[in-house]
């Protein structure tokens, strides 16, 4: 039975710059525990990104110094919490944007230093992971498809700090494709949000895009192709209106969903071994995952293998520093907790005994 605890998490990998506070309570017999959030505020830096049609990391990097002192002091007030009532802090120590991640990581060294408080370096991509657990009080194992800007991974995941990569992009992250398809159509930033709507109006069977990797074994994904495909189109079509617009979005997004269902279904079928009937969980997580059409048809394929379709909500599925705080939480209560000396990293992946996607260029 562990205490319970009441940590500060702070998020500044990419464009949000957030704190939150987090309670977890004691441990369960079935490893779970329940999660409160007492407060979780974002400042999002699409305003200051938008003229530049994507995030220029030096302005993210100042804009989170500008923002994170106002953004804690917040957090705490919200939460009706003090300083001493807290367990420890938690930031993100990658991977992610370098200079974002050195501002959030030395801000917290600073607190747990100064109030003597355990320091808990969370990889960004954990707190993503386990979020279900602190919104849908998971047990381990399940299954997660991570579907972000940086990030398109499928993962068993096992337990705190214990993963298993089944496949992961070896160019283009799919959000990141997102991005640059509504840049080359002129739908705006960012994109993700944009193209599902344009695509409400379009027809999806207008253009006949690739589908990378579709009828391959395995579970790496690659949209670079894809992303060609489009801008291919869009130039064939010369001056593209309205309607061809709705209509290569409609295609695209078509596109991405069938690369998604069939990558996750052939994880579906490598985790049967792992995932027990009765826990088969499918969760979504990452800014992609509040796409309404993605998520109609990951239900399809997670029914279609006797798994439960879980996506948390949409502020807890992008970046955000309750995340942070409950992957914080989740370590503290297993005794895991950092000195001042660690390091920010740009690289971290969950998994580091994944062999690396073929092809891969940069990615973790
Ligand atoms: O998880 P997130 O907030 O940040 C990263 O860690 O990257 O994800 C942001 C990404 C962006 O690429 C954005 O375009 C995409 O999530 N996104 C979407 C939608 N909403 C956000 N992609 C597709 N459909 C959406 N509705
Ligand atoms: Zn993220």
């Amino acid at each position: 039975m562990t205490r319970t605890l009441t940590i500060l998490g702070i998020e500044t990998s990419c464009d949000e710059t957030a704190a939150a506070v987090v309670r977890r309570h004691a441990t369960e017999e079935d490893g779970t525990a329940r999660g409160e959030i007492l407060s979780n505020a974002v400042f999002s830096q699409i305003e200051a990104h938008k003229r530049f049609g994507g995030v220029v990391p030096e302005i993210a990097a100042r804009a989170h110094v500008e923002h994170l002192d106002g953004l804690i002091a917040r957090a705490l007030r919200e939460a009706d919490t003090h300083w001493s009532e807290l367990d420890g802090i938690a930031a993100t120590a990658g991977p992610g944007l370098i200079g974002g991640v050195i501002v959030g990581l030395m801000t917290a060294k600073g607190i747990a230093a100064a109030r003597n408080l355990p320091l808990i370096g969370v990889n960004h991509l954990e707190g993503h992971a386990l979020t279900a657990r602190l919104t849908d009080h998971l047990p381990f194992p399940y299954l997660l498809l991570l579907v972000s800007g940086g990030h398109s991974q499928l993962l068993i995941v096992k337990g705190v700090g214990d993963y298993q990569r089944l496949g992961t992009t070896i160019d283009d992250a799919v959000g990141e494709a997102f991005d640059k398809v509504a840049k080359l159509l002129d739908l705006g930033f960012p994109g993700g949000p944009a193209v599902e709507a344009a695509a409400k109006s379009g027809h999806a069977t207008r253009f006949a895009l690739p589908r990378p990797l579709i009828n391959r074994p395995g579970c790496d994904f690659s949209f670079s192709g894809l992303k060609t495909a489009v801008r291919q189109a869009s130039e064939a079509l010369g001056e593209a209106g309205d309607q061809d617009k709705a209509d290569l979005a409609a295609s695209f997004q078509a596109a991405v969903a069938d690369v998604l269902s069939a990558r996750t279904e052939n994880a579906m079928a490598l985790a049967d071994d792992i995932i027990p009937q009765g826990m088969r969980r499918l969760v979504v997580a990452g800014g992609v995952a509040a796409n309404m059409m993605l998520r109609d048809h990951l239900t399809i394929s997670a029914h279609a293998f006797g798994y439960e379709l879980v996506v948390p909500p949409q502020k807890l599925c992008t970046d955000n520093g309750a995340m942070v705080a409950w992957a914080g939480a989740e370590r503290l209560a297993l005794g895991l907790s950092d000195g001042l000396e660690i390091s920010p990293r740009a690289r971290w992946p969950l998994d580091p005994d994944a062999a690396p996607a073929r092809g891969a260029v940069g990615k973790a």
